[in-house]
């Protein structure tokens, strides 16, 4: 099986051409944003929500689009069929293009480039059932997370740190407050209440987790976007993630202590919002 295909620019290419420019600003200052499309059965899911936060992130940086949404919308349907993995991410990433390296933004047109690649079922499904375990970590982060940035040095240093440390991942705490995860978002339930940090500067506003939250209002689960504290976690009846290629996962253990009050199988709520998602998914 390929290992997926890639796009740069104006043209399909296979993933090991070199296509980047040495004067690229997104590999000298991370000065670009970028998006993770899950595709189930060949069609990707929530696209739309992703877009919207893509132009959201490039505004927000003053970053010129290269191309309108509607194209990059027929571009990404086209590398799906191209790649033909029924189950894929697409990754896509707009730098802010090449130039000789000063920091102020130059006027140049922004660069795209995309892959395609397919997803092993298999890691999440076995996540799953085992339930993730996570360290505490302070969150170093600058003060605009909700911007889908290329610069993520903070959080690969301190999903290494987990790693390191035997775990899978690691929640970050900003003045004792929890803010999300290294690559997802985090909720507790505590009596029925779902409980997931306010979309913020201090958060990336996860299409996973809008999406979450609008089906659990929509069906009577109660949720409450609040910040919580690294105590809260410990007493909470369930704990879980919420990504785009992780899904909803449990957490069954933080810092060596186990957490939920169903340590030994994923909580009612996250079971029921896991069959949303792929129902949703299902038929997307
Ligand atoms: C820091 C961070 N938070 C949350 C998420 C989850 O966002 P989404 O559900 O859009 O994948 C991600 C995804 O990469 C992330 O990097």
């Amino acid at each position: 099986m390929s290992e997926g295909i890639g796009y740069a620019g104006d043209r399909f290419v296979s993933l090991t051409e070199p296509v980047v420019p040495i004067e690229d600003r997104a590999h000298q200052f991370g000065d670009g944003v970028y998006e993770v499309i899950r595709v189930y059965r060949g069609r990707p899911f929530l696209m739309e929500y992703h877009l919207d936060r893509f132009v959201k992130s490039a505004n927000f940086i003053s970053l010129p689009l290269d191309r309108s949404t509607e194209d990059l919308r027929v571009l990404i349907h086209e590398a799906i069929a191209r790649a033909g993995f029924p189950e894929a991410q697409v990754y896509f990433q707009l730098s802010r293009g090449f130039a000789k390296r000063e920091h102020g933004f130059p006027a140049i047109a922004s660069h795209l480039t995309l892959t395609v690649r397919p997803v092993d079922e298999g890691k999440l499904a076995s996540l799953w059932r085992t339930g993730q375990q996570m360290i505490l970590a302070e969150d170093i982060r600058w003060k605009h997370c909700h911007i889908k940035s290329l610069n993520l040095l903070p959080n690969v240093w301190t999903k290494q740190m987990a790693i390191d440390s035997g775990a899978h991942d690691a929640i970050f705490v900003r003045d004792d407050r929890v803010t999300e995860c290294t690559s997802s978002n985090i909720a507790i339930v505590r009596d029925g209440v779902i409980i997931t940090h306010p979309a913020n500067e201090w958060i990336l506003h996860g299409v996973t987790r809008r999406f979450l939250l609008e089906h659990a209002r929509s069906t009577g689960l109660p949720v409450e976007e609040a910040v919580f504290s690294p105590d809260s976690l410990f007493t909470a009846d369930e704990v879980f993630t919420m990504g785009t290629l992780s899904e909803v996962t449990p957490v069954n253990m933080i810092d060596g202590r186990e957490v939920g009050l169903h340590a030994d199988l994923p909580g009612s709520i996250v079971r029921k919002l896991r069959s949303a998602l792929r129902e949703a998914a299902k038929l997307a």
